[in-house]
């Protein structure tokens, strides 16, 4: 089964199945198609993460986040009068990290997949030489990012070809079909190296960029250790920094262990307290201890110690809300809108829950003259200085500063939950800083509420990240009454459209599968 943001990607991951790849082919083949289908956030000039499940349960994780080109200072997004430049770390080339998902790819597929990355590539080639058939929100989406696209582009690209889309138009991606072909053809190489590197270099030089064609050919995807915690008589498996995602939500969760959640009643005061709380503690620890592991400490053995959790309660008021002002990131023992995410089980049980992003819709507005395809604006994801909030309202300090080579911290968290050694749940989103309590929130429906994959999924969803202090909730997910008792409580609240896109895949007991594809979106499941 594959869930993932387009049907066609979704297609396209169910026939590499059908045709015995395995899980990891599967993933490795929607995400090249995504890029084509959904470049608003698939990608290939992006990054991601991916946490892989194998049936016998050995678990891995690989990162393929961008870094911060070699020539990246950490005052670059401050103005002379040390004030910062929102619109400089967010469009145009110098809001671009080097990019990550191409050796992402390789990596996936060369360590774990078993078919040739021709027969994985070729569909997304074909899509975009073939064209895709556009829906309304999708028209919708171009013509609102154009004006970004026509000012921050260097050259005219795919998305300019009409002034104006309308659903039921053919997107053709020429310049992105040669692209694919050159990485069909050469590798890895075919994008960091050659063509597609100088492509890259003089979409830099003519947009004020700082990418070299040695940023480029020194890019590596890392796999790292997963992070690996308990829910109730669940195993959690999770990213491990460079995202914080995964290491919040163990937390979370760890602070969520002391409640009878399920008596306590889906979405009543009492369980959107807890949560609320517990969320604003584990974001104010982000502020402060999360950042690219190559350049700092973080502490995660304490950040994920039960005993380290608990006290970061010992404040908590079931009655009253605490104020995010009173709140400092913990002291944890020294030890020791827009990205897309998609989840494939197959027949063997072997799992893959993968996040991938561009950042900001359209990334940063570039499409790499003659080559066909966005870049990012992951740059945004660093501290531009310490308290400065970010496109997502977070802020952080010296552990996220921005460095050469470094990479930016990120919220996503692609995970794979287990139960008696065997593969249970699938997930993940999009969603920038509600990534992880998106997740956080579908996991306690399944678990605590009883709730099927897909009514998981769909389910109305709030989010408290520390700071802003206010509970974002979208309509009507808190009843009325409840939410005046947790006004009185001392919460208070912002309604918001959307909050995260997950989609999920639960294993039933009996081994069938049910896909939770969110209905924010126009995400499908598809299996066989
Ligand atoms: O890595 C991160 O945390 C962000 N760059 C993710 C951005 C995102 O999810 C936007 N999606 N709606």
């Amino acid at each position: 089964m594959v869930v993932s943001a387009h049907p066609v990607a979704t297609a396209v991951g169910v026939d590499v199945l059908r045709d015995g790849g395995n899980a990891i082919d599967a993933a490795v083949a929607v995400h090249w198609a995504l890029a084509v289908t959904s470049p608003w956030a698939g990608n290939v000039g992006g990054g991601g993460f991916a946490v892989v499940r194998l049936h016998g349960g050995q678990a891995m994780a690989l990162d393929f986040r961008e870094t911060a080109p070699g020539k990246a200072s950490s005052d670059m997004f401050l103005g002379a009068d040390g004030r910062p430049l929102h619109e400089v770390s967010t469009h145009g080339a110098l809001a671009s990290g080097v990019p990550g998902s191409v050796a992402g790819l390789f990596a996936l597929r060369d360590s774990l997949g078993r078919l040739p990355m021709e027969r994985l590539i070729q569909p997304a080639i074909d899509l975009a030489r073939n064209g895709c058939v556009l829906s309304p929100l999708e028209a919708h989406e171009i013509n609102v990012c154009m004006p970004m696209l026509q000012k921050y582009s260097t050259r005219p690209s795919a998305f300019t070809a009409r002034a104006k889309w309308e659903a039921g138009d053919t997107l053709f991606q020429p310049d992105l079909a040669r692209t694919l072909e050159r990485i069909r053809d050469r590798g890895r190489d075919g994008f960091y190296r050659g063509e597609t590197a100088q492509a890259i270099v003089h979409e830099m030089e003519r947009g004020g960029g700082i990418i070299t064609t040695e940023d480029l050919a020194g890019y590596e995807a890392v796999w790292r250790p997963v992070v690996r915690g308990q829910y109730r008589d669940i195993g959690v498996i999770s990213m491990p920094p460079p995202s914080s995602g995964g290491m919040m939500l163990l937390q979370m969760l760890q602070g969520m262990e002391a409640m009878d959640v399920g008596a306590a009643g889906w979405q009543s005061p009492a369980t959107v307290h807890r949560m609320v709380e517990v969320e604003r503690r584990a974001f104010a620890d982000r502020s402060s201890f999360y950042g690219d592991p190559a350049f700092t400490h973080i502490p995660v053995e304490g950040l994920l110690d039960s005993l380290y959790n608990l006290g970061r309660m010992v404040d908590f008021n079931p009655l009253h809300a605490t104020s995010s002002a009173t709140v400092r990131p913990g002291l944890p023992p020294t030890e020791h809108e827009q990205t897309t995410h998609f989840s494939i089980v197959d027949g063997e049980g072997n799992a893959v829950s993968c996040t991938t992003t561009l950042n900001g819709m359209y990334g940063n507005g570039v499409v790499v003259g003659g080559a066909g395809f966005v870049l990012n604006n992951e740059m945004d994801d660093f501290s531009s200085a310490p308290g400065v909030p970010n496109s997502y309202g977070l802020t952080g300090g010296e552990a996220n500063a921005i460095a050469p080579g470094k990479r930016m911290l990120s919220s996503m968290a692609p995970t794979i939950l287990e139960r008696d050694g065997k593969l249970l749940m699938v997930l993940g989103s999009p969603g920038g800083s509600a990534i992880p309590t998106s997740i956080f929130q579908v996991i306690l429906n399944v678990v605590d509420h009883g709730m099927d994959m897909q009514q998981a999924v769909s389910a109305p969803r709030f989010h408290h990240q520390w700071l802003p202090d206010t509970i974002q909730v979208e309509y009507d997910a808190i009843a009325a009454q409840d939410s005046l008792k947790l006004v009185n409580m001392g919460h208070r609240f912002k309604s918001r459209r959307a909050i995260g896109r997950v989609d999920a895949i639960l294993r039933l007991p009996d081994g069938r599968l049910e896909g939770g594809a969110d209905p924010r979106g126009e995400d499908s499941a598809g299996g066989y």
